[in-house]
């Protein structure tokens, strides 16, 4: 956390270290909530209402109350921006099931908790982000389907803990979670893609990844400029065998990878890689330009 954090709480915007929640909040307690996380641009929060369209699917599907109309957090989350300390950077905004007892039943609690925090973030060192990262597939399986949705964006993230634990301890920048097919899914706060053969893949929702607004954007750049794309499961063998790979996010922007298990990529960064990333900065600026932009 940045000195120059903020947090949008019970109305006000105060500095984040002297933002508290309750103990007895049941997103602590038990992770039962949901986020977004968005970036903001030039003060433009980029792509804001695909964020709080998925953040009230995500509330609906684990039939959390949204404390406030999707307009007024539009309001709060636009003053937030405005007050930050920097023209660019990070908003966490968060929706818990609430105070209640111990017990886990979500009738416990009467009001959901909410608050936006605005701060900056850096998910790789500048090194990783130049060269590439260097990955791990983890031994952690990403969460079924029947167990959690993997496009509900909730507040319990210790599967994909366990695997950046994992990461952390063989020396590597990020890890990539299978599901229990074997089938790629996702990276621990980031979708994947690769390149093979001039073709742009990316695992489908249904192999256990997050529907990604940044993974979708890539999509719709690809097809804008005739990059052949496709939504397809991978197996380790094809992401070792790739000839590019790169990571996408909120948080991560776009993220080349050089190595997975000890396995170099054959071009990092790579062509398409390099195209994409260049029509990325493009679209944020055409979306969060004040003189041109559309943002809100
Ligand atoms: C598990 C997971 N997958 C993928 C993503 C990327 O999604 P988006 O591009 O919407 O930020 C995130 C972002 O937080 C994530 O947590």
């Amino acid at each position: 956390m940045s000195t120059d954090a903020l947090c949008w709480i019970n109305g006000e915007i105060i500095p984040a270290h002297a933002a508290t929640i309750s103990v007895f909040d049941h997103g602590l307690l038990y992770g039962d909530g949901v986020f977004e996380g968005i970036r903001f641009y030039n003060r433009r929060s980029f792509r804001l209402q695909e964020h709080l369209v998925r953040l009230e699917r995500s509330a609906r599907a684990i039939a959390l109350q949204l404390p406030h109309t999707l307009a007024q957090m539009a309001d709060f989350i636009d003053a937030t921006v405005n007050a930050a300390k920097f023209d660019n950077g990070y908003l966490r905004v968060v929706i818990t099931r609430g105070a209640g007892s111990l017990g886990i039943d979500p009738r416990n609690c009467t009001q959901p908790g909410f608050f936006i925090i605005a701060d900056t973030l850096q998910m790789v060192k500048a090194e990783a982000r130049q060269q590439g990262a260097r990955l791990i597939i983890a031994s952690t399986r990403r969460l079924p389907m029947d167990g959690l949705d993997p496009r509900v964006k909730s507040l319990n993230y210790l599967n994909h803990i366990l695997a950046r634990i994992e990461a952390n301890q063989a020396g590597m920048d990020e890890a990539i979670l299978l599901n229990r097919n074997g089938h790629v899914a996702e990276g621990t706060a980031d979708n994947i893609f690769l390149v093979q053969n001039g073709m742009l893949v990316t695992p489908p929702v249904s192999d256990g990844a997050l529907e990604g607004i940044t993974r979708n954007l890539i999509i719709e750049l690809a097809q804008r400029n005739d990059i052949p794309v496709q939504e397809k499961s991978i197996a380790p063998y094809d992401l070792h065998t790739a000839d590019e790979v790169f990571l996408t996010g909120t948080g991560a922007e776009l993220i080349p990878v050089r190595e997975i298990d000890g396995r170099a990529m054959t071009q990092c960064p790579g062509p398409v890689y390099r195209q994409l990333q260049e029509l990325f900065v493009a679209q944020v600026t055409l979306e969060t330009d004040s003189a041109m932009g559309t943002g809100s």
